[in-house]
């Protein structure tokens, strides 16, 4: 009922201007426990109708008695919320205000928890992120009066800059005072503190989560500056050689290697090439040691940052003999159709082959081998001039019809130890040449004939060999002189009677035959025929055969029977001569 009569004077009486003739100031700390006293109102003339000015909520935080005038706390108060009271005592006309003062009752606190902030390895000492500032609502040394990193700063790299703001807010940055390097730590997490001045200080803390970001400052690292390879020179393309590894100490694409040859100072010819993803290194196409016994190759490891940083190392590639191959000789012939033969004609210097000595191995080996040639029996040498190159040549005359077949036999003996030995035989025809003449049986022949022979009867038969062979050898028989008489077979050499032949012509007629063959130019020679006409007698003689076909060696002592004719006449008498 009081507290309603009071408002309603309260706003009758109150009113601008009128409450400053005396006025009283009291303080009361902020912590002081309920029911604390505060002051009294220090007046004559109780009691002391008290009126407030509005919104001051003297009611609810303070007791005032009205007999003594004593204030007193009624709760805890709390200068952040309510930093005085302003009372008036009507009738005494005294205005008091009541002053809350401050206590450290408010720790700094961050608005936030966490905080995430990047800063790129590369950044420049003293680059600054902001943080979010802690608040403390007390007053003066009881605010916020610095931050400090309290964990997870390894290596020192961070600091703090703090400033106050005119707004009384102690603002704060992330600074970092050396050089980042997220190769050696690539995540920082910051505990920070913001501490007030009391004693103790209050304080909060924020979880400052710092990622450093990756620059590309870090070029690929081989693991080796030389590699050192071996490969067998019979490596078929594709096989792999050698894995070179080179290391990127940054993140992404900065880390990520491709891998190349330098083709601008090795291995032009692209001898090898090389996975860009594993660095393998492969056969690329037929290697060969005689060529090339070393291959000198320079390898690139790029990485592919915006800016690629790049890195070489040698790979030294030794083609290996593989030492399996017998040394190959290899024959060329020199006559018309590269055939193993040479004409009987061949003079002595002509060439019948030519022969050269070479290892798959290794050519130097072999340069010095030792070549000989074996079967020629004198006719055949070699000749040669670098050691290399041989020339089989004819160094006798040769003759077809005394040995028409060489079996030739060509080996090569290296220098080395044991020294390898490699063998190559061939059989060499001589071939012929037109250089002999048919030979007659016999430089004469005798025959008898009958007068009474009727045409066709036969006379006898030669036979001429030569000793040459093919077309050389065939022989065709002719008779030289022209005779109306006589005729020979020009394949089987018989001699045949074309007419009766007339004794009283000729008795004893003598035919010349001619072996000729059919070489270019043809040879040919003769042999005479004497045939001796005998006169028609009743008693025909009779020939068991009407052919003797007879073999005769040609070196038959003359006088030497080779053929019994049976009974060639049943009278004698009949015989003139
Ligand atoms: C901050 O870093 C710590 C430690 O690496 C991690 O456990 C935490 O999850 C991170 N916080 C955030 C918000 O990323
Ligand atoms: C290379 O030669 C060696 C030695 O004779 C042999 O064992 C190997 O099989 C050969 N390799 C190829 C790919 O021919
Ligand atoms: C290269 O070396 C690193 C470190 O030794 C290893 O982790 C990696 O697997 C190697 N790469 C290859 C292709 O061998
Ligand atoms: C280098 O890396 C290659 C391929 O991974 C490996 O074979 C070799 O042993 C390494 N060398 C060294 C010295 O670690
Ligand atoms: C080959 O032999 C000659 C003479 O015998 C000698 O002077 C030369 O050094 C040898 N060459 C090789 C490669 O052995
Ligand atoms: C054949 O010719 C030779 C020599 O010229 C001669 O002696 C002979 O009488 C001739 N024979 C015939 C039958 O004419
Ligand atoms: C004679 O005999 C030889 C060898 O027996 C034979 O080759 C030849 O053809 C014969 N001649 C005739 C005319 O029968
Ligand atoms: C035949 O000739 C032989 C020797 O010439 C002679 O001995 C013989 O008496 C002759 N026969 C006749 C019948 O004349």
């Amino acid at each position: 009922m009081r507290h309603l009569l009071l408002f309603l004077v309260l706003g009758a009486t109150l009113s601008p201007g009128a409450l400053h003739e005396n006025t009283k100031y009291l303080e009361v700390s902020e912590n002081a426990r309920p029911g604390t006293r505060v002051g009294f109102i220090d007046a004559d003339n109780p009691p002391y109708l008290i009126v407030s000015v509005p919104g001051s909520s003297v009611e609810s935080d303070l007791i005032v008695d009205q007999a003594t005038g004593e204030i007193r706390t009624r709760v805890q108060l709390d200068r952040e919320t309510r930093p005085s009271y302003s009372l008036v005592a009507l009738q005494q006309n005294v205005q008091v205000v009541v002053k809350v003062l401050d206590e450290n009752d408010n720790a700094p606190t961050f608005p936030v928890d966490h905080v995430d902030v990047e800063f790129p390895e590369n950044s420049p000492r003293d680059s600054k992120r902001a943080l979010p500032p802690a608040k403390d609502p007390d007053l003066g040394l009881y605010s916020t009066q610095r931050y400090e990193i309290v964990s997870g700063n390894h290596g020192d790299v961070f600091r703090l800059s703090q400033y106050a703001g005119r707004d009384g807010v102690l603002y704060l940055d992330l600074q970092n005072s050396g050089s980042l390097d997220r190769e050696i730590r690539s995540r920082y997490h910051l505990v920070i503190e913001a501490l007030d001045g009391g004693t103790p200080p209050l304080r909060s803390s924020l979880h400052v989560n710092v990622t450093v970001q990756d620059v590309n400052d870090n070029p690929p690292i081989f693991n080796q500056t030389r590699y050192v390879a071996c490969v067998p020179e019979n490596a078929t393309v594709g096989t792999p050689v050698l894995a070179v590894n080179a290391t990127d100490a940054d993140a992404g694409d900065n880390g990520r290697i491709e891998y190349s040859i330098n083709r601008r100072q090795s291995d032009r010819e692209e001898m090898f090439r090389i996975d860009p993803e594993t660095g393998m290194v492969y056969v690329n196409k037929a290697l060969d040691f005689e060529s090339k016994e070393r291959h000198e190759l320079v390898i690139v490891a790029r990485d592919r940052g915006a800016q690629p940083l790049e890195a070489s190392a040698f790979l030294s590639v030794r083609v290996t003999d593989v030492n399996d191959n017998q040394p190959a000789i290899t024959v060329i012939f020199l006559s018309d159709d590269a055939t193993p033969k040479i004409s009987e004609s061949a003079q002595p210097g002509e060439f019948v082959a030519r022969i050269s000595v070479s290892d798959p191995d290794s050519r130097t080996e072999y340069s010095n081998a030792t070549v000989t040639l074996t079967g020629g029996e004198g006719h055949f040498g070699l000749a040669t001039r670098d050691n290399i190159i041989y020339l089989v040549v004819v160094e006798r005359p040769l003759d077809r019809e005394e040995k028409p077949v060489y079996d030739l036999s060509v080996e090569a003996t290296d220098a080395g130890t044991p020294p390898l030995r490699a063998v190559r035989t061939f059989r060499l025809l001589v071939t012929d040449v037109n250089d002999n003449a048919p030979k007659f049986a016999r430089e004469r022949y005798e025959a008898h004939l009958l007068e009474a022979s009727e045409p066709g009867t036969s006379v006898l038969q030669v036979t001429a060999n030569d000793l040459d062979e093919g077309s050389n050898s065939a022989v065709r028989y002719s008779l030289l002189n022209t005779t109306s008489w006589f005729a020979i077979d020009e394949i089987t050499g018989l001699i045949t009677t074309v007419t009766h032949v007339e004794c009283e012509v000729d008795p004893a007629p003598i035919l010349v035959v001619i072996a000729t063959d059919s070489g270019r130019p043809p040879l040919s020679s003769s042999a005479t025929v004497r045939v001796t006409v005998h006169d028609y007698n009743d008693n025909e003689p009779i020939f068991e055969k009407p052919l003797y076909n007879a073999t005769v060696p040609e070196d038959m002592p003359v006088g030497r029977c080779f053929l019994k004719v049976g009974e060639i006449m049943r009278k004698n008498q009949s015989f003139s001569s």
